[in-house]
């Protein structure tokens, strides 16, 4: 044995130390593959999570986009038109000059010009308004589901919503979200008021040298109502509508103010507070005044090709204004009809530019 062992031991020592070397390759190569695998299983689960939130995100998105298309436009739109109806009641008047007529001592000529008067004008200030809300209200719905659309990207790229701890931020970012949508019915509740009060100023300066007899074509029609919203658009400070649209929050105006500079501290600010700033910034911005412009000229065109249409040609040719106020005073219900059955809507949604411009403003392209 020991013969054995001195002769061989060098072999042994050998043979040994390649056996050992060669099971620590072993184990060193075994790790390596563990540890491969284990990067792999881990990608793997990165990579199911990463689809995970962007099916969530995706989810999410979808929802607000339902939310404002099956509830918060339809609501705004029931509103506003309930409330048109009851503030711009042409019906009244319409009455009180059809009992008048055909017995002339019932009212005297003075009154009876004095009621046509305010017929004309309240039967166009109507129809603007119905216009200019019921196409305010889709753009102004559709801006705030593209920055709602665009926060929660960023919200989710950050990590937001993939951790349990952030969950109860995360509820309150809903809360948030939902105060934001509603604040959809602002204009029907807050801002139509002073809405009527300058539709009516802007429709008395351009009607107040018609007369009941004047022929109306197409073209004149059109041209009316275009000045109409020209010179509401046009009074005061250059965006005093959007005070119609959202309310004129000072916090808020302070965080446009600042915002651009480094300074800016909005640590302060809620996810609302942020949401609005952006959304009135949006409204203000040279763009979004471009898309209002077109929007309203493409109603009108598809207004008055309707009203046309309606007078079976009689309007292409010209009709006294007084046979157009009560057609006038019919389309008026129309444009505030619910968004599944508005086609004015659906032309609205229709627009190339309107589309490209959303498409641009989620994306966050530089729009201002
Ligand atoms: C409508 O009437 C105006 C004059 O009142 C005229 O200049 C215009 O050409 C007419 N338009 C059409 C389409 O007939």
């Amino acid at each position: 044995m020991w013969e054995f062992w001195r002769r061989h031991k060098r072999k042994v020592y050998v043979t040994l130390g390649v056996l050992g070397s060669g099971y620590l390759v072993y184990k060193l190569y075994d790790a390596h593959r563990r540890r491969l695998s284990d990067l792999e299983r881990e990608l793997a689960g990165r990579h199911e999570s990463d689809e995970l939130i962007k099916a969530q995100m995706q989810a999410h998105f979808e929802n607000i986009q339902r939310i404002s298309d099956m509830t918060t436009l339809p609501h705004a739109m029931l509103s506003l038109s309930s409330q048109v109806a009851e503030e711009l009641d042409v019906m009244n008047l319409a009455e009180r000059l059809m009992k008048g007529k055909g017995r002339p001592n019932t009212l005297a000529s003075s009154e009876r010009l004095e009621l046509w008067d305010r017929l004309k004008i309240l039967s166009f200030t109507r129809m603007a308004l119905s216009l200019w809300a019921m196409t305010m209200l889709s753009l102004y719905i559709r801006v705030q589901v593209n920055i709602l659309g665009r926060h929660l990207y960023i919200d989710t790229a950050r990590g937001i919503g993939s951790s349990q701890l952030l969950e109860e931020a995360d509820l309150i970012e809903r809360n948030d979200e939902q105060q934001f949508l509603s604040s959809a019915d602002f204009l029907s509740n807050d801002g139509l008021s002073t809405l009527i009060s300058n539709m009516q100023a802007a429709a008395s300066g351009v009607l107040k040298g018609n007369h009941l007899k004047d022929l109306f074509n197409t073209t004149v029609l059109h041209d009316t109502i275009v000045q109409i919203l020209d010179t509401f658009m046009s009074m005061g400070n250059p965006h005093h509508w959007v005070d119609y649209l959202m309310p004129q929050d000072a916090r808020v105006q302070d965080l446009i103010a600042s915002s651009g500079s480094d300074s800016t501290d909005l640590s302060h600010a809620t996810k609302f507070d942020l949401l609005m700033a952006e959304t009135r910034a949006v409204l203000s911005s040279a763009e979004f005044g471009n898309i209002v412009d077109m929007t309203l000229k493409t109603v009108v065109d598809a207004l008055v090709e309707d009203i046309e249409v309606q007078s079976e040609g009689s309007l292409s040719s010209g009709m006294p204004l007084a046979k157009l106020l009560p057609r006038i005073a019919q389309m008026a219900p129309l444009l505030l009809e619910e968004p599944s059955r508005n086609r004015f809507i659906q032309i609205i949604r229709n627009i190339q530019e309107v589309e490209l411009f959303f498409t641009l403003l989620y994306a966050n392209a530089p729009i201002g």
